[in-house]
């Protein structure tokens, strides 16, 4: 009995210690540096041109609307309320011991996601020092054809050596390690401060020099046409999918972020902003890519080749474009380094508070892991990328688990436990900051939409992917 008291007191002691944001604008950009990533520049593309265009788009933001926003909010109310990891939090908050499992879910599908996105993140690295060692600068010199025929089989050989992929994912694995453990705020909020708003100018930059090619209406026409014959439960399980790895929801990412939460955070209006502000960065990467997959005669179904192929090509036509294209590899790789800072937050808080290791060792024996794993994922060429599970590769299988599986599973319990295990009135104290803000209505359609609707959803999406409903 007295042990127990004496633990709880030492519990106290470390939330009291827990570090939280400075300000506001602090928790909009280090929530916003973790959604904006790969996902956006890299994946959100590449599954757009796959999927037909236009319709996945739709259901995308459908599900990001109804789905995801409600999981977001959810997460930050779990996360702020208890000041915990994804473990603790929901103990301190009183759930059924069942809920523990999101956590530990969460913890598995973070280190998941790590084992392919470090890899991604390595080939951005490795592009980056292409750009600045000048590789992209006789593409301008060359005609179409010959650019394009160059620049896929760059790609092709980036991620096909037999080593080198390998030494680039260590690249990005290293920064992180270094970053995260500095701690959160001198880590996080430094970086993403900054570096934010320079990477949304450059794309916006990069999306209007797009727009004046040749094949820019071909590219808007793939983006805005929508065919709902093309709309399938396969895709539709995808868009939501993404919709979860987009905005970093679905693992205790959130939860681990809302627990450093400021008490006079509007965490609605964060959400929602943080929201709109993801989805606007991709869509604007989509209007810079598709067009010039049209005018270089790319095939809009290219995947996970499709940034790296487009990018030097549209760099290649213009003024300054070997300077511009070293800033965007930059910054990409900034971003991709960002959301690798959260997927890392999350088994590195459950370590330090669950099972009571110090951050440092925390960090590096979580970063070891992924060192190790995630050279499985490296593209099929190399040595071990040739193992195949499922007939998927280690890249493949490790997204497919984690997006498709893991994260809607656990974004469904999330918001379970929000719309039918937490007191309603929790819900409303905590959501307006103890009623000093005046948004009883919007909390109202949270919570329909995380009481009904969202959870509704999700497992019509699953059962239908599944071919149960038919
Ligand atoms: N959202 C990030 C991106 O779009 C990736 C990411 C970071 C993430 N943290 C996450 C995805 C947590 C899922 C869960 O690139």
């Amino acid at each position: 009995m007295i042990l127990k008291e004496m633990k709880n007191i030492e519990k106290n002691k470390v939330q009291k210690k827990r570090e939280t944001f400075s300000s506001g604008i602090a928790v909009f950009f280090a929530t916003l540096s973790s959604a904006v990533g790969l996902g956006n520049i890299w994946k959100f593309p590449s599954m757009v041109g796959t999927n037909g265009g236009g319709a996945f788009i739709l259901v995308y933001l459908v599900a990001v609307l109804l789905v995801s926003l409600p999981v977001m909010i959810s997460e930050f109310y779990i996360g702020r309320r208890s000041r915990r990891n994804t473990v603790g939090a929901f103990d301190k908050l009183n759930a059924p011991p069942f809920f523990k499992i999101v956590g530990y879910l969460g913890v598995i599908s973070t280190s998941l996601i790590l084992f392919f996105y470090s890899a991604v993140s390595g080939w951005v690295y490795s592009y980056l020092f292409k750009a600045i060692k000048g590789d992209f600068k006789e593409l301008g010199s060359l005609t179409m054809d010959q650019a394009t025929d160059k620049i896929t089989k760059a790609f092709d050989t980036t991620i096909g050596g037999n080593i080198s992929p390998m030494l680039w994912q260590l690249i990005p694995i290293l920064f992180v390690t270094i970053i995260i453990i500095a701690g959160v705020k001198q880590g996080i909020e430094k970086v993403t401060k900054t570096s934010m708003p320079i990477l949304f100018l450059l794309i916006i930059i990069t999306c209007v020099i797009a727009l004046s090619l040749d094949g820019a209406s071909q590219g808007i026409d793939f983006l805005l046409k929508i065919d709902l014959s093309t709309i399938t439960p396969s895709m539709v399980l995808a868009a939501l999918g993404l919709a979860f790895f987009k905005l970093s929801i679905g693992v205790g990412t959130m939860i681990t972020y809302g627990s450093y939460i400021t008490d006079d955070n509007s965490m609605i209006g964060n959400a929602f902003k943080v929201m709109l502000s993801d989805t606007l960065v991709s869509i604007t990467v989509g209007l810079a890519i598709f067009p010039a997959v049209f005018t270089f005669g790319l095939e809009p179904t290219e995947g996970p080749a499709l940034l790296f192929n487009t990018i030097p090509l549209v760099f290649s036509r213009i003024p300054f474009g070997n300077l511009l294209i070293i800033i965007f590899f930059l910054l990409t790789s900034l971003a991709a380094t960002m959301s690798m800072l959260s997927l890392v937050e999350v088994p590195v808080a459950f370590l330090i508070e669950e099972v009571n290791i110090k951050r440092k060792t925390a960090v590096i024996f979580i970063m070891s892991i992924t060192a190790i794993v995630g050279l499985l994922t490296v593209h099929p060429q190399s040595i071990l990328g040739n193992i195949k599970v499922f007939g998927l590769s280690f890249f493949d299988l490790f997204d497919y688990i984690s997006s498709n599986i893991l994260m809607p599973v656990t974004g469904l319990l999330i918001i379970i436990f929000v719309g039918y295990f937490t007191r309603k009135s929790d819900i409303y104290n905590e959501l307006s900051n103890n009623h000093s803000l005046r948004n009883k209505w919007t909390i109202r359609i949270f919570y329909l939409l995380a009481k009904y609707l969202a959870p509704i959803l999700i497992l019509i999406v699953f059962l239908n992917s599944l071919g149960l409903l038919g």
